[in-house]
C-alpha cells in the first residue's frame, strides 16, 4: 500500500522516540517481568533507580506528553478524530497500514506492530481465555495508525491518566507537569477538579492517545471487558500504580480484573520465535469475521 502521509515521527523537535516501541520497551525498565527478575537473579530495587537511567529520548516524549496533554486538548482531539472520516479500511488494510511504522522504528527492534499484536493474542488464546479478550489482544495496539495521520508521538502513546483534576505524582516523570497550563488554574489543579468522588472513569476524560481512539472504535463490536482493556491498558497510573481509585465506581473496579489481566500478556509476550502469520491467519479472518463489520471507519 502505498501512501502518501506526513511522517510526524521523523520530525525530532515533536518526536523524539526513535520508534513507537522505544515508549514500550521502557515501561519493561520499569515493570520488569517478575519472571525474568527471578531468572537473572535481580531484585525490584534495582530497577528503583529508574528515572535517573531512562534515556534522554524517553524522557523528551514523557516532557512534551505532560506539558501537551489538557482537558482542552483532549477535547480537540475527541471532536477531530472520533468522527471516523480520515480513512475507510478493511481490518487487513488496517494492519498492513499500522506496519508501515515499522519503516520508522529502529534498527535494533526487529518486531514489526503485527508480531507485538500477534504474540499478545497468541499468549492470550495459548491460556485458554475467551476469543473475544484474544481478538482484543490482536487489536489493542491498532489506534497507533493516529501516528500515521500526523499526530505527534506524544499524542498517540504513553501512559495515559485522566485530565480535568490533579495530575498523580505517581505518574512516571510527574514533574514535567508543572509547565502543564492546567497546573495553574484552579477549576483543574485539585485532586477531584471538575469530577465528583468515585464518579466513574466513564465520566472521566483521559489524556488522548490510541487507547481512547480505537476504544471509541469498537464500542459497538465488543463486550464491555474488552472495551474496558482497549481504553485502559495504557492507564499505567491506574492499572499498575492505583493513582486515581478516588475517580473509579464499583464497576469499574469489577472490570479493571481484566484491564490487569491483560497487561502481563501486554509487556511480557515478546518471543523470539514470531508465530507463523500466514498459518494463523485463517483462524484470525474467522474471529475478525465473528465480531466486526467488513470494513471500518478511521
Ligand atoms: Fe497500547
Ligand atoms: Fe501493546
Amino acid at each position: 500500500m502505498s501512501q502518501t502521509l506526513n511522517h510526524p515521527i521523523k520530525q525530532p523537535q515533536n518526536n523524539p522516540l526513535h520508534s513507537l516501541e522505544e515508549w514500550e520497551e521502557d515501561l519493561l525498565n520499569r515493570y520488569p517481568d517478575p519472571n525474568s527478575i527471578l531468572k537473572e537473579g535481580k531484585t525490584v530495587e534495582t530497577y528503583r533507580n529508574y528515572e535517573t537511567t531512562t534515556r534522554d529520548t524517553v524522557k523528551e516524549f514523557y516532557r512534551l506528553n505532560h506539558i501537551n496533554q489538557t482537558y482542552d486538548f483532549v477535547l480537540q482531539k475527541k471532536a477531530e478524530f472520533l468522527k471516523f472520516d480520515k480513512k475507510e479500511m478493511t481490518v487487513w488494510d488496517a494492519v498492513e497500514f499500522l506496519n508501515q511504522l515499522v519503516d520508522d522504528s529502529d534498527p535494533d527492534t526487529d518486531l514489526d506492530q503485527l508480531q507485538h499484536l500477534l504474540q499478545t493474542s497468541e499468549a492470550i488464546r495459548a491460556d485458554g481465555h475467551p476469543d473475544w479478550m484474544v481478538l482484543t489482544g490482536f487489536f489493542h495496539d491498532m489506534g497507533k495508525v493516529l501516528c500515521l495521520f500526523g499526530e505527534p508521538q506524544w499524542a498517540s502513546v504513553g501512559d495515559t491518566y485522566p485530565v480535568g483534576c490533579a495530575f498523580s505524582d505517581r505518574i512516571v516523570f510527574s514533574e514535567f507537569f508543572k509547565d502543564n497550563p492546567e497546573r495553574n488554574n484552579p477549576k483543574y489543579n485539585t485532586k477531584y477538579g471538575i469530577y465528583e468522588p468515585n464518579c466513574g472513569l466513564s465520566n472521566v476524560h483521559m489524556s488522548w492517545g490510541h487507547d481512547e481512539y480505537f476504544y471509541s472504535m469498537m464500542k459497538p463490536y465488543l463486550p464491555e471487558p474488552a472495551l474496558y482493556i482497549l481504553r485502559y491498558h495504557s492507564f499505567y497510573p491506574q492499572h499498575r500504580e492505583n493513582a486515581y481509585e478516588h475517580l473509579m465506581d464499583k464497576h469499574d473496579e469489577e472490570m479493571f480484573k481484566w484491564v490487569k489481566l491483560f497487561n502481563p500478556y501486554d509487556l511480557y509476550s515478546k518471543n523470539p520465535n514470531p508465530p507463523d502469520w500466514q498459518n494463523l491467519k485463517p483462524y484470525y479472518e474467522d474471529l475478525v469475521a465473528k465480531y466486526l463489520p467488513p470494513t471500518l471507519k478511521f
